[in-house]
């Protein structure tokens, strides 16, 4: 199994693979990864690089990126037009968390339900997230941008597999944001695969299932305090389904390509706005 932990329980060997799931398994041989696509140099002092919140200080923000497809398909473009716009949004959407007082920003790039698209469109993305890290990890060192991927890694192609820990080597001393890429990511998979592992622990409680869910996870198991979906639609879709027990959600209709840093600001005021009780009674009314 692509998780850290020293061997699999029988029922996590029991966890069908993409091949037997949803038709032929992306071979490593079928995701051909080119030159990392060249970024331009980061100015010597960018926008907000002063600002540097201690660690664990700010808020944890999540997105599903959800709409490049249909804003591809809605231009004549191929839907792999949108997953590339899709990561240039997301280029500017990181460079902008620290100095909006996110200290962690999740974000999902692939889900493991998406094993069920085309091999073609699966392997473009696989494809996309490798260039990123090539050519993004030296700007997150010089950003202090810690990068970790959350989900299983049996599944991806080798190549990608050591850029992602390459990307976390290299990137681990960043403490101005943690960002948190989601790559055959399932959270109710990785609730199941905690599951399997927590009946070894001594300690039952909901900090120690956390410990191992974080564990399984990789990348940690911090609270989301924002959850932002963009592209219309308002569901979970088996995202951080523990991390979102208390989060407040905002739904943004725009496909990811049109989301914007003023969107991602528009969404911070508007969870400044909410009162978060956790269940229970607001100020005003606990006397
Ligand atoms: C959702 O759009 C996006 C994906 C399934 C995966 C690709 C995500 C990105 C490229 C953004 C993050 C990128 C990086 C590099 C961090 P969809 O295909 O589900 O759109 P649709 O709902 O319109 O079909």
């Amino acid at each position: 199994m692509g998780y850290p932990m020293e061997s699999a329980t029988p029922a996590e060997q029991q966890i069908p693979s993409p091949a037997s799931a949803a038709g032929p398994a992306l071979g490593t041989s079928q995701v051909v990864v080119p030159m990392p696509a060249s970024r331009p140099p980061a100015p010597a002092a960018a926008e907000g690089a002063e600002f540097a919140p201690p660690a664990n200080s700010g808020l944890h923000v999540a997105i599903i990126s959800d709409g490049n497809g249909r804003w591809a398909t809605s231009r004549g473009l191929p839907r792999s037009a949108g997953h590339r716009a899709g990561a240039e949004t997301a280029r500017r959407i990181i460079e902008a968390a620290p100095r909006l007082g996110i200290h962690t920003l999740t974000l999902f790039a692939l889900s493991s339900a998406n094993w069920k698209r085309p091999a073609a469109e699966v392997g473009g993305i696989l494809r996309l997230l490798h260039e990123y890290l090539l050519s993004e990890t030296e700007h997150c060192v010089q950003q202090g941008v810690r990068l970790s991927v959350i989900g299983r890694r049996d599944r991806v192609p080798s190549t990608l597999r050591q850029a992602i820990a390459d990307s976390e080597a290299a990137t681990a001393a960043g403490l101005r944001l943690h960002l948190r890429l989601a790559i055959d990511y399932s959270a109710r998979e990785a609730i199941f695969h905690a599951a399997c592992r927590f009946y070894k622990v001594t300690e039952l409680s909901p900090e120690s299932f956390s410990r191992v869910l974080a564990e399984v996870y990789r990348g940690g198991s911090t609270e989301v305090d924002l959850l932002i979906r963009t592209g219309g639609e308002q569901r979970l879709s088996d995202f951080l389904l523990w991390e979102c027990a208390f989060a407040e959600f905002v739904f943004v209709p725009k496909a990811w390509p049109d989301f914007t840093v003023a969107d991602l600001e528009a969404a911070l005021e508007e969870f400044t706005h909410r009162e978060r009780t956790r269940g229970a009674l607001p100020d005003a009314l606990a006397g």
